[in-house]
């Protein structure tokens, strides 16, 4: 039986954090045994929001790249590809933007959220809202049916992203002929891991993140502020550790004395710095073989380099096959 195609994509606007590592990437690494996979590093749509910033884009792939070998996707099992060196799909993009209307783009409610926290940050002029971004989920859509993506592994905010993918994969199949595959969402078992602050969602750009990257101090100092427990203020106060961040991320990292932190907690036997003092220890413990491999990659600039070049090229081709059965079914093939 012929493999299954996994594709999924990042934006390369800084580093991976432990809630993608939780969430999505550790997930990748053991797709990656499975099925044909391929993690697009989506710098075009990173520049969506971020084209008055390429410098930060720019120096974010090579960040990511290492990030993702350092967790343990293996380049000979998964393609990794940086988007803008695939033109066929932003041809595809052009082509199925015949069959979006703008009033469905509108609708999207990831793209309205986007956009409201734009207007939250920008004010209400909404001249920070661009055609390219308004767009970005029919180029999303195209990233996916480039490489006829069967299952897409993503967070439950992209839902609405691949549903709108989805139905461009009908209308373009309905009017053209069969075509393109009908991607499904490959969702987590954890979708999403809370922030140091309590925050339901921990994200790069909240402040409350521990990433991959960060050094013993920056890790120690992060979590020595995490919340915990309100209502426990003296050290021998009992407290509830289903409350408490730093109990949270122990049983994430599977310290193997939860049962111990979980009981010494409630009976008030155990002072948060103690318990935070333990958690330092064994998330060090955990990021350790990342950051050896990290270490590893950095040294090696240029085999990352070409990591992405052969990743990229391999995915052209896929993605030419792609463009040129859409060209064909769209009577645009002329000169074949
Ligand atoms: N929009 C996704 C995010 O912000 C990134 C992405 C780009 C993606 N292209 C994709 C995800 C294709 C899945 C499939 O996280």
């Amino acid at each position: 039986m012929e493999k299954k195609t996994i594709l999924t994509g990042i934006r390369p606007t800084g580093h991976l954090h432990i809630g993608h590592y939780f969430g999505a990437s550790r997930n990748w690494v053991k797709l990656q045994d499975k099925f044909d996979t391929y993690i697009e590093i989506a710098d075009v749509q990173a520049l969506t929001d971020n084209f008055n910033n390429p410098d930060k884009v720019r120096k974010s792939v090579q960040d990511l790249v290492i990030d993702l070998l350092s967790v343990g996707v293996d380049p000979n099992k998964a393609t990794i590809f940086l988007q803008s060196t695939i033109p066929e799909i932003a041809e595809l993009t052009v082509f199925y933007s015949n069959l979006v209307t703008i009033a469905r783009l509108e609708r999207n409610p990831t793209v309205k959220t986007e956009i409201k926290q734009k207007k939250e940050l920008f004010g209400e002029k909404g001249e920070s809202i661009t055609y390219g971004f308004l767009g970005y989920p029919v180029s999303q859509a195209a990233d996916i049916t480039a490489f006829k993506g069967n299952l897409v592994p993503v967070g439950d905010d992209q839902l609405p992203l691949l549903e709108q993918c989805r139905e461009i994969v009908r209308k373009f199949n309905s009017i053209y002929g069969k075509t393109l595959v009908e991607p499904e969402a490959y969702l987590s078992e954890i979708p999403r891991i809370k922030g140091l602050d309590g925050n339901e969602k921990m994200g790069k750009s909240l402040g409350n993140a521990i990433f991959l990257a960060d050094d013993e101090e920056t890790v120690r100092k992060k979590i020595m502020d995490a919340v915990t427990d309100p209502n426990k203020i003296k050290i021998d106060d009992k407290a509830n550790p289903d409350v408490c961040m730093v109990y949270y991320y122990h049983k994430l990292i599977k310290n193997e004395n939860l049962e111990t932190v979980c009981k010494e907690c409630k009976s008030g036997k155990r002072g948060c710095v103690a318990c935070k003092k333990e958690l330092v220890t064994k998330m060090l413990e955990f990021l350790k073989p990342i950051a050896e491999k990290r270490k590893y990659y950095e040294n090696h600039p240029e085999e990352v380099k070409e990591i992405l070049k052969e990743g990229s090229k391999k995915a052209k081709k896929v993605a030419e096959k792609t463009l040129k059965e859409v060209k064909e079914k769209m009577k645009i093939n002329y000169f074949d």
